[in-house]
């Protein structure tokens, strides 16, 4: 039977149920092969708008929720913070509850993962994740349905994510394994660790489903019989000034043709960007074992799936 979403938030994967996960890639699908037997639109949110607040840059992101809402007959609204009052001065309570008047959901993409809690907190509609500094749950949703299409399911498999073990993406993931039952090694220097919050919550979300969490410091160790191997920058948007010092302290956790083969077979992904010849080189990227372009064409289908639950 259906689950009803309507006016669910979706500002982490823990928030999510199993089954709401299950529904979201179900929907996903059917919206996905419609859209390769040529039915380029479904209009389930017509009439409806989507406000898309972004306070740093975006490719994906933005291309793919405004994709998605045009594709579902909806109306979508790209607002960058420097245009809208917050940058002089509005509180995010005020927005959020003048946003709610006109839109029908927003999706945001801010530094300060707070800044979402207060937008779903004082606004009436639906809040979705479009990155923030602590979790990317929209890019892992997408990561596990690419996964899925690969493998089949998510028992016994193993991923192992490189680099900065402390950003957004290191904490979806952990998040997103351990909500779908899939193994997932933190490989990352030793001062780089994953939020303790997320962590605490995935061990719950691991100990329903099987799935171990575990981090590591040994690159070749961490890679053996895995099934995944996941990259991403090591300076993420707004640690830039960070840059050199944290590309000598990951080096150790370069992705290498070498690093892919000790692994017995896995497939390499990425969220994009992708900083070519940092955390990751060109030979991995374009190589056959490389799904990072299946990965990005997700975010459409997937988004589209939440998009149509939510709002
Ligand atoms: N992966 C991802 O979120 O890409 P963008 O920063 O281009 O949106
Ligand atoms: N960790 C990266 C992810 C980009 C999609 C960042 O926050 O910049």
């Amino acid at each position: 039977m259906a689950i009803n979403m309507k006016g669910k938030s979706v500002l982490s994967i823990h928030d999510l149920t199993i089954e709401e996960v299950e529904q979201i890639f179900d929907v996903a699908r059917t919206l996905k092969l419609e859209r390769i037997v040529g039915k380029l639109v479904n209009p389930i949110l017509a009439g409806k708008t989507l406000a898309m607040i972004f306070e740093k840059p975006s490719t994906r992101t933005r291309l793919s929720f405004d994709i998605a809402m045009h594709e579902l007959g909806g109306h979508p609204i790209y607002l960058s913070s420097n245009d809208l009052q917050l940058a002089r001065g509005e509180s995010i309570a005020d927005t959020a509850k003048v946003l709610s008047r006109y839109v029908h959901g927003i999706m945001a993409r801010v530094f300060q993962h707070q800044k979402l809690v207060d937008l779903a907190r004082y606004g009436s509609v639906p809040v979705v994740n479009g990155l923030s500094d602590l979790l990317h749950p929209c890019q892992v949703l997408a990561d596990l349905f690419t996964i899925r299409e690969k493998f089949g399911s998510f028992c016994g498999r193993k991923l192992v994510y490189m680099g900065d073990g402390a950003n957004n993406m290191a904490n979806s993931l952990i998040e997103g394994c351990a909500k779908v039952g899939m193994d997932c090694v933190i490989c990352t220097p030793k001062g780089d660790l994953p939020d303790k919050g997320v962590w605490e919550n995935a061990l719950q979300d691991a100990e329903l489903t099987g799935a171990t969490i575990e981090v590591s410091h040994d690159p070749i160790e961490a890679v053996q019989n895995s099934d995944v191997i996941y990259s991403d920058v090591w300076a993420s948007m707004g640690q830039e000034a960070e840059h050199a010092e944290r590309v000598k302290r990951m080096m150790p956790y370069q992705v290498t043709p070498k690093l892919m083969e000790v692994s017995g077979g896995a497939i390499f992904m990425h969220c994009l960007p992708a900083h070519r010849g940092e955390e990751v080189v060109d030979e991995v990227v374009d190589a056959p074992y490389s799904i990072v372009f299946d990965e990005a064409e997700n975010r459409l289908h997937v988004q589209k799936a939440v998009l149509a639950l939510v709002l």
